[in-house]
């Protein structure tokens, strides 16, 4: 959470930097700064609240071009988010000046220490100690206070470090958050993520962990925390500029909702080659995929969603135990893992901190880990023994659509290829499935053209002031997403259910103020769900029924409906409701003016546990 920028070079407008900025607030947007050296004169603007309003502030500056810039676009952790406690922060003496993304756990002792020294602490931030330790370390060489900094860290942080003494360095450090160098004619950017320097360049350089890189307008060095020089990977990005912009789409959400027959196709192209599942880096020996009996799964929020759609489809087409957890409780269960345990783990941005941390505790045990990910220089895929990409292009919503869908098509075509090779599922039964899956986008192009009327019935059930989403089997997880998706950007409370759980507690919620989402497929638990129908009828709950289009009876029993096509292999249809659940919840919190794309509180990638 929180993005970082910046740049040294020949000068560049801040009007520039600030869109740079901009490319970043899905990170946090509480309050956002920006400093900058220039002839020997420090500037600095901070503001509570997004980036606008900073810009506003600045607007006699705008075109102004400074050589040193660093900017910040906070969520905050340490302290209120308000204008002293907002980013950049500096020593006493107004010198060096830097921004941060991560939290550093041992500040409250370094505080104290610092204070003994009489250092002048103006906020409640964790990364003030970071500029007054920097002042402490300084004799004339910034990058040696830099080093002596880092060790006496605890925590996580990606940070970019300016000085009126050196005007003409930038320096960016990394642990545990990520940073990325941005090479161009005009200089060197520094940014927490690829989409704020896609203006600028494509020519990128991943910083490792404990790495540490100094710009100038000359060069590029990078070292590692023991000083040791370190090799310069000059990458090429292959996201287009317009992929991180809204183009004609109110907002982000929508767009990315939008494309989705788009990613599935992407990632057919990548993984099926003349009908056959194939995963290029996937890198384990099929003796080992073979001899398989179990996976853990570990992911967050919507990720967690989709692990649960592979779970269930996992163990009944490669016949294989699948534990799942969110990653939180897995990185603290006692699990029993050893090195013939696989963990997969799933993430949008690959760089979750519990997904992370998930990873790397499995990893101590020396079990292997297969991600799946939509950023291919994330943390997540570097530390992985294998990996699957989701080709989604950049998420900018913080409500997940896209990525949510792709992780659902990936996990599918792993189940195919696994229950394959495991000879448990046979070549006929595989094409079958495979040649429905390659439907879905065309079915999913069909409910993106009913947007009108689900933007109808949501307006109507935007008024209810609680919803339960309720789904059995497959569809299970599919109810969950469906509550997280609208809990997230509308603030009405949703809850997910398995509908047989309802009469142990969620039924005494309904009654004429509330609304019940159901998923009711022509399934084997099809009538399972009729009487879950009839019982929320009875007492007057008011139903939205997700239902397939040759559905007889269901339909009677729900206030409104939105047909689905009917799958012959129903374990498909998450990625048909998905998209139905996205846009109901869209319209919803469009209905109540909420900020979609920006919801309050949170973040694209919780990057602090
Ligand atoms: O980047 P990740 O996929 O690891 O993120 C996991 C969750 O934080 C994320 O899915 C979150 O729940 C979204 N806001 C859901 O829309």
């Amino acid at each position: 959470m929180c993005g970082i920028f910046g740049f040294v070079g020949k000068e560049v407008s801040l009007n520039l930097l600030l869109e740079g900025l901009s490319r970043l607030e899905y990170r946090g947007y509480d309050s956002c700064g920006w400093a900058a050296v220039k002839t020997n004169i420090v500037f600095l603007k901070k503001e509570q609240g997004k980036i606008y309003q900073l810009k506003e502030k600045l607007k006699d500056n705008l075109e102004e071009r400074y050589p040193l810039s660093i900017l910040h676009t906070r969520w905050a952790t340490h302290g209120r988010p308000n204008k002293i406690n907002a980013h950049p922060h500096f020593d006493c003496k107004k010198e060096i000046i830097l921004v941060h993304n991560g939290i550093i756990e041992n500040y409250l002792s370094l505080k104290e220490e610092l204070i003994k020294e009489k250092h002048n602490f103006l906020s409640d931030t964790d990364t003030e100690v970071i500029a007054h330790l920097l002042e402490r370390f300084y004799q004339e060489n910034l990058e040696e206070a830099v080093f002596k900094t880092a060790k006496k860290l605890k925590g996580t942080f990606a940070l970019a470090i300016i000085s009126k003494k050196e005007p003409q360095k930038l320096i960016g450090v990394r642990k545990g958050s990520p940073l990325i160098a941005g090479v161009s004619k005009k200089g060197y950017f520094l940014a927490s993520d690829i989409p704020a320097l896609l203006p600028f360049t494509r020519r990128v350089v991943y910083l490792k962990d404990e790495e540490v890189v100094i710009l100038t307008k000359e060069k590029l060095e990078i070292f590692n925390f023991k000083k040791e020089k370190q090799k310069i990977c000059i990458e090429k990005v292959k996201i287009k500029k317009e992929s991180a912009e809204k183009k004609d789409y109110p907002h982000y959400m929508l767009k990315e909702i939008f494309e989705q027959p788009q990613v599935l196709e992407k990632t057919f192209s990548l993984y099926l080659k003349e009908g056959k599942v194939n995963f290029p880096q996937l890198n384990f020996k099929e003796n080992y995929l073979k001899k398989l009996k179990k996976i853990y799964i570990a992911a967050c929020g919507t990720a967690y969603h989709a692990g649960l759609v592979g779970k269930y489809f996992l163990e009944k087409h490669a016949q294989l135990t699948v534990e799942i957890d969110v990653s939180s409780e897995f990185r603290y269960r006692k699990l029993n893992l050893n090195k013939n345990d696989l963990i997969l783990a799933i993430s949008q941005s690959g760089e979750t901190a519990d997904t992370l941390a998930a990873v790397r505790e499995a990893k101590n045990k020396r079990a292997k880990v297969l991600s799946i990910c939509n950023c291919l220089g994330s943390s997540l895929i570097k530390e992985s023994n294998g990996f699957i990409y989701t080709p989604c292009g950049p998420e900018i919503g913080v409500a997940s659509t896209k990525a949510y869908t792709a992780q659902i098509l990936s996990l599918y075509l792993l189940g195919i290829y696994l229950g394959l090779l495991k000879k448990v599922l046979k070549e006929d039964q595989a094409r079958i499935i495979l040649k429905e899956l390659k439907k879905i986008p065309f079915y999913q192009k069909e409910i993106l053209k009913e947007v009108d009327k689900i933007k109808k019935i949501a307006k109507k059930f935007s008024r209810l002031g609680c919803f339960l989403f309720l789904g059995r089997g497959i569809s299970y997880p599919s109810s969950l997403e469906g509550a997280l998706k609208l809990k997230e950007i509308s603030y009405i409370p949703a809850e997910g259910y398995p509908a047989g759980e309802m009469k142990h507690g969620p039924i005494a919620l309904i009654d004429e103020y509330r609304a019940v989402v159901c998923v009711v497929l022509k399934d084997s638990l099809y009538e399972k769900m009729i009487a879950n129908l009839q019982e929320i009828k009875a007492r007057k709950g008011k139903i939205l029924g997700i239902l397939n289009k040759e559905d007889k009876e269901a339909k009677f029993l729900c206030d409104e409906v939105i047909f689905i096509t009917s799958l012959k292999n129903q374990d498909l249809s998450p990625l048909l409701v998905a998209p139905v659940l996205q846009l109901f919840a869209y319209f919803v919190a469009k209905n109540l003016g909420c900020e979609i794309d920006q919801p309050r509180n949170l973040a694209k990638s919780v990057t602090v546990e």
